[in-house]
């Protein structure tokens, strides 16, 4: 039977442009090229767990003008339950100004707009809904209360909760030791353990350093590094599928997304980061987010 996923986050309308250079204060320059995605963590967690086989229930919120309308219709188009995707009035939905310079480099400004008001109440009232799901994925473009909430939520409901704690915050690990797997990538494991991640023997001391605030298993993505798993038992590090990348913007989303998906379907933790691993280097080969990622069919052709 199908594995069932919910993400409780965010979703974006990403407004992708590429620059020569930033202007300067006062200056107008102009720009090669323009690209309006779909994005927010949340949203692509959620596409890539749909798209490559999971059953997905999506809890976001969005404004009440042209992009919320289009950012429902994106989720129906994958299959996504929509139910709990709610209009809030007189508000905009989440946008996100991106800025890839000539080397594929990005700068990303997040507007939260409608994701902040994604509220605890909100995953109550979604219960039945929820109830059944293998993982509930969490990022953090929404609320903290609302993050925490939904960890306890998972706790209460026998959901194990996977937590990416993006964009870094400060967080508190009252809440944050009960979700069963932490993911950060590497910047994020700087920012929140505040120790160096300038070697991989560094990054894995950062990342033992949160066995001791009781999280239990940690997995920092480290883009053509690969994926490293810490946990109290084990501590692996499972190697990158080599690509030529173009355009890694949503890679680590790709990664968590199908992730979840393959976590569930095989329970082998090491193989199902294998195989998100070569799922978010195939993300790569595309610009922009959730249309470069692949279709459970595409994904299998690849590796025929
Ligand atoms: O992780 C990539 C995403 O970060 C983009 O889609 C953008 O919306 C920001 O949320
Ligand atoms: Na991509």
């Amino acid at each position: 039977s199908k594995t069932k996923i919910t993400v409780i986050g965010s979703n974006m309308m990403d407004l992708i442009t590429n620059i020569n250079r930033m202007p300067r204060l006062g200056e107008t320059i102009e720009a090669p090229d323009f690209d309006l995605g779909f994005g927010g963590k949340g949203a692509n967690q959620a596409v890539a767990a749909a798209k490559i086989g999971s059953e997905v229930v999506m809890l976001s919120k969005v404004g009440d003008g042209l992009f919320g309308r289009e950012v429902i219709k994106n989720f129906k188009s994958f299959g996504i339950d929509t139910e709990y995707v709610e209009v809030v009035k007189n508000t905009t939905s989440g946008v996100a100004p991106i800025f890839v310079d000539k080397d594929g480099n990005n700068r990303i400004l997040i507007v939260k707009g409608a994701n902040a008001h994604l509220k605890p109440a909100d995953i109550d009232r979604a219960k039945d809904k929820i109830l059944g799901s293998d993982f509930i994925l969490l990022q953090l473009e929404i609320p903290l209360e609302t993050v925490y909430h939904a960890i306890d939520f998972g706790v209460e409901n026998e959901i194990p909760v996977i937590l990416n704690p993006a964009p870094a915050a400060e967080l508190d690990f009252k809440y944050v030791k009960k979700a069963s797997i932490f993911i950060p990538n590497e910047t994020e494991l700087e920012t929140i353990t505040k120790m160096p991640v300038d070697s991989l023997e560094n990054i894995k001391k950062a990342a033992e350093s949160l066995l001791t605030q009781e999280l239990e298993k940690i997995i920092v993505t480290m883009g053509e590094k690969g994926s490293l798993l810490v946990s109290k038992d084990i501590t692996e590090l499972v190697p990158a599928y080599q690509i030529e990348p173009r355009d890694t913007t949503g890679a680590g989303d790709a990664f968590i997304g199908s992730f979840a998906n393959f976590y569930a379907e095989t329970k082998d933790i090491l193989k199902a980061m294998e195989m998100a691993n070569k799922y978010a280097a195939l993300s790569t080969l595309n610009t922009g987010t959730q249309k470069s990622f692949y279709s459970r069919e595409d994904f299998e052709k690849y590796f025929e």
